[in-house]
């Protein structure tokens, strides 16, 4: 009797506060709320877009008398200090509260300086350098009036049909949720009143990457299991690191849009991880429960998502139309509106906005900050990194002064440089491209023998709404490649793309690839710092190319299964009739122009217990000409679980910069966690066992040793 009646306690403190406990207020905050009518509680839940910019597919006129009479509270796609100031002055000078206005948008890869596609920048591998381009985009995004980005994008794919792969990190959990808090962190800072700093925004929550037959918004259905190693961790790790919103997906998971899962947003974010910011729709996701089956009508959706914690609404105007009656009608609970608005009232009271509404509203400092030297200096650099060279048979790097040609259907484009999610980006700010940059370095001559051949997908056909059933080249550009080839013409072909792509005929024909993605508005002169040397290539492929889209999804993290395909002529062991297993390009590929030698794998120990740690070591040369940096990549696999477990997980990497002839020794220290899995019974922890350590420059170019774990 005594636990059953402390449950029944214990249920109705939780159901009292809106399921949830409510999170800790800004006192300013509250004081606000006690004045607040309903209706106006709920404007702050709701968020329009205004007419600059579209990013989904529908618009809506009025947003100014919208904010006027405090039926909207938040702002997507507005920017400039001088825009901002006006209908920040409409919110805090015309409405009875005076609440400023949240202005957000999506600043993906840089605002007005753009960088490489975010699939670019994490071939880099360099988290510092991730983290400057978000730290230069707020900066420059908080001086045009903005206090928000929707970003980072932490979602994990092995999808090279979808468009937004491009968005992401690649394929890799640990990869992506280094990227995801480096990221969090350059946009927040540590603090967010800072006038340079803005609020991150995790999307897009959950598993969005993982569309069935890649098709964007598109079902997701995986085990919870599979969930949680290989998809959650990116958000998770970037809410760690103090992000304060989060966006919902579009997509259903298990059966259930993420708009109204209560087990995504409730159960995991808020009580789970105990996230205190505020979770937003994506552009008209809740209305679009109705077109998944889920929502009898815009009134249901509405209840559903607010009950299931989601807190604002972003375009549907389902809160602004029904809240109000759901919450009078009892199928909302005020308790659960309240904790919704008080979560967005704090994040306005950290932004700084209840102390200084105008505070991101400098015109100067807009333009004193905006495409600096500086930042365009970070953006060629970062640029570079983010390049993999995929082959050279010796042809790169070109000599400065010789006669090479330029080639092909993108070579002097500056457009597709600043890819789909371009922000604020304008061609107008591209100095140069590819064409442009190599004749400011050699003699560019249409018959010369070397040809620098220009080809790639153009930006349109990446990012959102942008799934191909292809990821092929388009046909012409591979023919143009053919011909130079039968012209007897050394050909070193560029790729500027969003997606993995089937290289596999270029791979034959080409002398040399150089996978340069869109790289930014410094794009041109990055390439030209690659081609000609200037930057030693150092990128390392955080997605998987497949030799053709049969083979997909192939990803480095896959299972052994009971029959691996090991003898090359048996029937029946898992492989295909008429392709390699083996990917193209692995994960972690990347290519130099110089060589690295790696030793064998030195363990301190062959086993180790509890919490103790192994350290395995690797000694690293540079047995060639030029400076080069190159990415050690640690792998473990674990050879018998209590479920099946991956033939390699990476689990650590360092990036070092060595001279030519010299050596460093790399160590990575192994413990506990890093063995550690959702075991049969779904909790989280290591087993004993023996298992391999796997470690090298690319996922399938490693050394191996072997040691044993006893809990
Ligand atoms: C779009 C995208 C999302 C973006 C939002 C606002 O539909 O899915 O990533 O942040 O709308 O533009």
């Amino acid at each position: 009797m005594k636990k059953a009646l402390i449950i029944a306690i214990a249920a109705f403190a939780l159901a009292s506060c809106g399921g949830r406990e409510a999170v800790k207020t800004d006192p300013r905050v509250e004081a606000l709320m006690k004045q607040m009518t309903l209706e106006e509680k709920v404007g702050q839940t709701v968020l329009f877009t205004s007419d600059w910019t579209v990013t989904g597919p529908s618009m809506r006129s009025g947003y100014l008398e919208d904010i006027k009479a405090g039926r909207c509270g938040a702002l997507l796609n507005a920017y400039t200090a001088d825009f901002t100031r006006e209908v920040q002055r409409v919110a805090v000078e015309e409405t009875r509260l005076g609440i400023p206005i949240l202005f957000g948008y999506d600043v993906i890869h840089g605002f007005r300086t753009i960088f490489p596609i975010n699939l670019g920048m994490s071939c880099s591998w360099d988290i510092p350098a991730i983290e400057e381009s978000a730290r230069i985009a707020a900066e420059e995004a908080a001086a045009a009036g903005l206090q928000w980005t929707y970003s980072p994008m932490c979602d994990i794919s092995v999808e090279p049909r979808w468009g937004r792969i491009s968005e992401g990190s690649g394929e890799d959990p640990y990869l992506g949720s280094l990227i995801s808090a480096a990221m969090t962190r350059g946009y927040q800072g540590d603090d967010l009143s800072k006038d340079n700093t803005i609020l991150a925004c995790v999307k897009h929550f959950a598993a969005y990457g993982a569309p069935q037959a890649g098709r964007d918004y598109n079902t997701v259905d995986m085990s919870e299991r599979w969930f949680r190693e290989f998809y959650l961790p990116p958000y998770k790790a970037a809410i760690d690191a103090g992000a304060m919103s989060v966006m919902a997906s579009f997509n259903e998971l298990d059966g259930v849009p993420a708009h109204a899962s209560n087990h995504l947003m409730n159960e995991i974010l808020k009580d789970e991880w105990g996230f205190e910011g505020f979770v937003v729709s994506d552009y008209t996701g809740i209305n679009e429960m109705i077109m998944h089956g889920y929502a009898a009508d815009e009134s249901h959706a509405a209840e559903l998502s607010m009950n299931a914690g989601l807190d604002m609404d972003m375009m549907s105007a389902a809160y602004m139309n029904h809240l109000t009656e759901l919450v009078k009608s009892g199928k909302v609970s005020e308790k659960t509106l309240d904790n919704a608005v008080r979560r967005i009232l704090n994040i306005k009271a950290k932004l700084g906005l209840l102390d200084d509404p105008y505070k991101y509203c400098d015109t100067e400092r807009e333009k004193e900050r905006t495409l600096t030297p500086e930042n365009k200096a970070f953006a060629r650099r970062i640029a570079a990194e983010s390049m993999v060279l995929l082959k050279n048979n010796g042809v790169l790097p070109l000599k400065k002064g010789e006669k090479v040609a330029v080639l092909g259907p993108m070579a002097d484009t500056k457009d597709d440089f600043l890819g789909s999610w371009r922000g604020a980006g304008e061609v107008e700010a591209v100095p140069a491209s590819i064409l442009d940059a190599v004749k400011e370095v050699t003699t560019v001559a249409a018959q010369a023998n070397k040809v620098i051949l220009v080809l790639g997908e153009p930006w349109s056909w990446t990012g959102e709404a942008a799934s191909r059933t292809s990821i092929n080249l388009p046909e012409e550009q591979t023919e143009l490649l053919k011909s130079l080839k039968k012209q007897g013409k050394t050909v070193a072909v560029v790729l500027l793309n969003g997606r993995p792509l089937d290289l596999s005929a270029e791979s034959e024909l080409s002398d040399a690839i150089l996978e340069a993605w869109y790289p930014g508005t410094m794009g041109g002169y990055a390439v030209a710092d690659v081609l000609f040397g200037d930057y030693n290539p150092s990128g390392k492929l955080s997605v998987t190319f497949p030799r053709n889209l049969g083979q997909v999804p192939i990803y480095h993290y896959a299972k052994n299964t009971g029959r691996p395909y090991i003898h090359p002529d048996a029937k029946y062991e898992s492989r295909y009739l008429d392709c390699p297993n083996e990917p193209l390009y692995a994960f972690g590929h990347g290519l130099s122009y110089t060589d690295f030698e790696y030793s064998e794998i030195g363990l301190d120990v062959s086993e180790f217990k509890a919490d103790g740690t192994l350290t395995a070591k690797v000694k690293v040369t540079n047995t060639g000409s030029v400076e080069g940096t190159e990415t050690v990549q640690l792998y473990i696999r674990d050879l018998v679980g209590s479920v099946t477990r991956p033939v390699k997980q990476l689990k650590g990497f360092q990036r070092i910069t060595l001279q030519p002839g010299e050596s460093q020794e790399v160590s990575f220290t192994i413990d506990k966690e890093m063995l550690s899995f959702y075991r049969q019974d779904m909790t989280w922890g290591p087993e004993t066992g023996d298992f391999k350590v796997f470690i090298g420059g690319a996922s399938d170019n490693v050394k191996e040793a072997s040691f044993r774990y006893e809990i």
